[in-house]
């Protein structure tokens, strides 16, 4: 048994109670289809699934892309307001659960604007079930609004535009959707007009694409962390670039074992990571689509890799090191993960 646990059930009691931050996770793949279902029928919307067993069977994946056609289905259902909001709330019941004390969450606009659902719809649901989490868990959050690297540039400047009204409410701008082919450099005019507005920065990179899109990251967007990375570890001076940077890495292992990121979560390089003194964090990414929230992550990857007290421990202290808050706000949180451990 790794140091610091007498058993594996110790262990998973230890991972339940931890405080943490989450700073990877797409709202929009946080829809059960439980929801689905439910806001199916309130907005007259036909899906192509007659069950919820019949939904989860469907989300069997081999490459990024095969989850991205079923993700941008999925959350054709959400239509209002409110649905927004259930679905929000409903991600902040399940990480309150998971002993999340902060969330950092992206939304994907273009994924609604261009169903022709207003922007303003999506953000004001979402917000306002980050308001109700924080009145009713003390769960504080930040907003990270992220551009589909499959559409244009021209389109990322256009929804900036759109977001210019909310700018109060949005700390930061992301980049997610098909990597290979879409590389950071795409983006480049429009990330650094968001970097003027004060926005924070942030990239998917070296998920499925070559290390060079994670320099590409660095070098051309000036990202404040890299969502996944893990293709980083093909290359022995970004390893050591990252380090030297402490570069927070937003790793997910559940999202990188279905999408065939890894072949088994024994092969996740995560421990890895944290050996070659790379800030690596645990996330969920898309927590309906990959088959657990955070706890459930930091669980697949301990048992796997046997991970130590400490190990859970430096992954904990990075969620915060690595997050969006305040110094203060940090030290607080850290001061939690001492008093608990
Ligand atoms: N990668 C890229 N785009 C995404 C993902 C992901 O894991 N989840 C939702 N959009
Ligand atoms: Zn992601």
């Amino acid at each position: 048994m790794a140091d610091g646990f007498a058993s594996r059930e110790e262990r998973a009691a230890f991972i339940a109670g931890l405080p943490k931050a989450e700073l990877h996770l797409h709202i929009e793949g946080s829809l059960e289809p439980e929801l689905m279902f439910e806001l199916a029928q309130r907005n007259q919307v036909a899906i192509p699934f007659a069950s919820v067993e019949e939904v989860r069977a469907a989300y069997a994946f081999s490459n990024l892309q095969d989850f991205l056609d079923i993700y941008y289905q999925g959350m054709g259902v959400l239509h209002g307001e409110q649905d927004f909001y259930d679905l929000t709330a409903a991600y902040c019941a399940r990480a309150h659960a998971d002993a999340v004390r902060h969330i950092e969450i992206f939304f994907d606009p273009q994924g609604h604007t261009a169903r022709g659902i207003a922007f303003e719809t999506v953000i004001t649901g979402i917000t306002r079930a980050l308001d109700d989490a924080e009145a009713r868990y003390g769960m504080t959050s930040k907003l990270i609004m992220c551009f589909l690297r499959h559409l244009s540039e021209a389109d990322a400047e256009a929804t900036l535009d759109e977001a210019l009204p909310y700018l109060g409410r949005i700390d930061g701008v992301g980049l997610d959707s098909s990597e290979v082919g879409h590389p950071p450099s795409k983006f480049e005019r429009v990330f650094a007009r968001a970097r003027g507005l004060g926005l924070k920065i942030v990239a998917h990179a070296g998920e499925e694409g070559p290390p060079a899109y994670v320099h590409e990251a660095l070098d051309l967007l000036k990202v404040d962390r890299i969502d996944h990375g893990n293709r980083s570890l093909e290359d022995g001076a970004l390893i050591k670039r990252l380090a030297d940077e402490a570069m927070t890495l937003t790793v997910c292992p559940l999202s990188n074992l279905k999408l065939c990121v890894v072949d088994a979560i024994a092969d996740h390089p995560l421990k890895t990571m944290l050996d070659a003194g790379l800030r690596a964090t645990v996330n969920s990414d898309d927590p309906s689509y990959f088959g657990g929230y955070v706890n459930a992550n930091y669980q697949a990857v301990a048992d796997a890799l046997d991970l130590s007290k400490a190990d859970l421990v430096t992954l904990a202290r990075n969620s915060f090191t690595g997050s969006f808050l305040g110094e203060a706000d940090k030290a607080k949180h850290l001061a939690a993960i001492d008093a608990y451990r």
